[in-house]
């Protein structure tokens, strides 16, 4: 596994080395968990050579403490990397991808206006910054996204089609624990007692979907998911959202098969949890 920390070095590495190959891009922020090891494995069935990126963006934490307790388990990912076979990692430090603050501003209009981007100002503004960056650095033809943050793929869908980047986005299904909870870098950060409330937030999700696969309406079952989480000492839930699943705009009726998206962020204790289902 080759491995750069600055983008000369693996720019040139990848000239040298791309020629008919396809690339495959895989954006992270590290403490890897299986979750992050099933894009590694889709760019590998897709792409010939798979540069997995490890930064932990600070231009996309709205919340300084947030940025300050991202685990960082760098060594630990490495291994990880390597025992999955990937070709190439790229893990810069913050001075490097930002030599200054970048004074461009993206604004993704609508679909800022729901969910993550109503609730974590700048946000998508530092992701779509920092993908578009490390799409610019290693030019791929396809980079793999989780379906776990539904609404990033959302961005990055439109960040492609509106900059033109010729770069096929593929989205990934969220890798679950047996409990349930969707496996995140963030679990990490939750007590031994918080661990075992989280899975809630997928019973949650799997209320939401019975009842609207019954034919209850989304405004019923955004009822009973909040109603849910009034008896659930720990958990403040901050949304819960039934929406299209590529434009996330809320909707009042459910949408054809695959298109309607139950959406949920919860903080349990210090820690800010999201999920999803589509159906
Ligand atoms: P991070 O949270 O590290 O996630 C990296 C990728 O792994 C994202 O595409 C995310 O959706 C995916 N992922 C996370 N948990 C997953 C799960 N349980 N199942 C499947 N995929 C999962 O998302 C980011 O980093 C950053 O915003 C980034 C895109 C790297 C830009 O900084």
């Amino acid at each position: 596994m080759h491995y750069f920390d600055t983008i000369a070095a693996l720019r040139s590495f990848l000239h040298a080395n791309r020629t008919t190959q396809q690339v495959g891009l895989v954006p992270t922020m590290g403490a890897l968990h299986s979750g992050h090891l099933t894009l590694i494995d889709a760019a590998q069935q897709q792409a010939d050579l798979v540069v997995a990126s490890i930064f932990v963006n600070p231009v996309q934490f709205n919340n300084p403490d947030d940025l300050a307790r991202y685990p960082r388990t760098f060594e630990a990912d490495l291994q990880l990397l390597e025992a999955a076979g990937c070709d190439v990692v790229f893990a810069p430090s913050a001075d490097e991808m930002y030599t200054e603050p970048p004074l461009l501003r993206l604004n993704f209009g609508e679909l800022e206006t729901v969910m993550e981007g109503a609730f974590r100002p700048g946000h998508f503004n530092g992701v779509g910054i920092v993908v578009a960056k490390l799409f610019n650095i290693v030019q791929p033809d396809c980079a793999f996204f989780g379906q776990k943050d539904l609404q990033q793929v959302a961005v990055v869908r439109r960040l492609i089609r509106d900059l033109n980047f010729p770069i096929e986005l593929i989205r990934c299904p969220t890798v679950r624990e047996a409990d349930g909870l969707a496996m995140s870098s963030r679990n990490r950060n939750l007590t031994p007692e918080e661990r075992e409330l989280a899975p809630a937030l997928y019973q949650a999700l799997t209320l939401a979907h019975d009842l609207l696969a019954e034919g209850q309406s989304p405004a019923h079952a955004k009822a009973a998911v909040t109603g849910y989480f009034a008896t659930r000492p720990g958990f403040r839930l901050e949304y819960i959202e039934v929406a299209n699943a590529d434009t996330l705009q809320p909707v009042a009726e459910v949408l054809a098969p695959g298109q309607t998206a139950v959406c949920i962020a919860a903080h349990l204790g210090k820690v800010r949890l999201i999920d999803n289902v589509v159906f």
